[in-house]
């Protein structure tokens, strides 16, 4: 009896762990590909780089253009890095904003509300703990929580 079991156990967790790397959301193979189609007319390689973005913001906005979002590095500054939680406050749909707005991003993820929330559930689960808090809200525990696979 406990043979069968561990059996059963066995096969659970090897299902699981194959569901879990063949289902993976990673930044080459999903983010990218995603940014490209949806983000990159603002964010791609004429936008200029965080740092000249910062220093003459109003200018950048005023031709409709926002830091560029091209590489794995450039990207992650916005999950986890010096702008970290932009991208999930950006992304919301509304459910987990205080004013139950959605963020000001939110709908260049798709023409279609359908498209929008499957892309955003693409980008839920490459950051892997979706949290509207600021940089500085965020703990030690918030961090270790984070993902996104390159
Ligand atoms: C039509 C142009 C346009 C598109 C398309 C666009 N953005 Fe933006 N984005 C901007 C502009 C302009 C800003 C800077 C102004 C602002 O903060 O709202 C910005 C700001 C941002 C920020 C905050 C940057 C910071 O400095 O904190 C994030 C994150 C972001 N965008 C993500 C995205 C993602 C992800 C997509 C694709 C799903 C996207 N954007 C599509 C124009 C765009």
């Amino acid at each position: 009896m406990k043979r069968y079991f561990l059996t059963i156990f066995i096969c659970v967790m090897a299902t699981a762990v194959f569901a879990g790397s063949h289902g993976k959301v990673t930044y080459q193979d999903h983010i990218r590909p995603l940014m490209e189609s949806q983000c990159f007319a603002c964010h791609g390689d004429h936008a200029p780089t965080l740092e000249e973005f910062d220093a003459d913001q109003e200018r950048y906005e005023n031709r409709n253009l926002g830091p560029r979002m091209t590489t794995y590095e450039e990207t992650k500054v916005f999950v986890t890095g010096e702008d970290a939680g932009a991208m999930m406050r950006r992304l919301d749909d509304g459910s987990n904003t205080a004013d139950g707005n959605p963020g000001n991003m939110y709908e260049y993820l798709g023409r279609t509300e359908e498209d929008r929330q499957q892309n955003l559930s693409i980008f839920k689960e490459w950051v892997g703990h979706w949290t509207l808090k600021r940089s500085n809200e965020l703990t030690d525990e918030d961090m270790q929580k984070f993902s996104i696979p390159e």
